[in-house]
């Protein structure tokens, strides 16, 4: 199977908000997309792809916080929404659309998430801990928000510089 292009900030599409999903976008071309989606991401050594990372402007994204060995956690979210968030976590972040970047990143500790399933099945996640990070940092991706906008402004400052000299050494396409 084909691996789909996974698109480098500042490719507009990662900063534009995702269209929902809508009912007629069920069936078996969403299961085809989500199914490459999976492969792209473990592949790329990731714990969370989001479609517009692949060019694709909609509000559905894949994760697996174990990395493939559990497959409980292999989850698609389509449609995603935040409902609640509580206290706060402290820990390091990289995006597969900022290659070689990894930051500290202040989120929340834990969230409740819904969506919808594959089969367009309406579902509810309680999350914490790294599951919990990674709902929030893709689903700011169907937003059109990326983890630069979330860093501090100095963590920004030297996160920009780095970006800007690999796109000068032609590390970063
Ligand atoms: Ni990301």
């Amino acid at each position: 199977m084909p691996l789909l292009k996974i698109v480098h900030y500042p490719d507009p599409v990662l900063l534009e908000v995702g269209k929902p999903m809508k009912d007629e976008d069920f069936g078996p071309e969403l299961e085809k997309l989500v199914s490459d989606m999976f492969e792209t991401m473990y592949s790329a050594g990731g714990v969370g792809l989001a479609a517009p990372q692949v060019g694709v402007s909609k509000r559905l994204f894949v994760m697996d916080c174990s990395g493939g060995e559990d497959p409980s956690q292999k989850v698609a979210l389509i449609n995603p929404e935040i409902l609640t968030v509580e206290g706060e976590q402290y820990g390091e972040e990289g995006c597969l659309s900022f290659p070689g970047i990894f930051t500290k990143v202040k989120r929340e500790m834990r969230t409740v998430v819904r969506f919808q399933d594959v089969q367009g099945e309406e579902n509810e996640l309680d999350l914490t801990e790294l599951p919990a990070r990674c709902v929030l940092h893709e689903t700011d991706h169907c937003d059109g928000i990326v983890f630069l906008d979330r860093m501090s402004a100095l963590k920004r400052e030297m996160a920009k510089r780095k970006i800007k000299r690999f796109r000068y050494a032609g590390e970063w396409v």
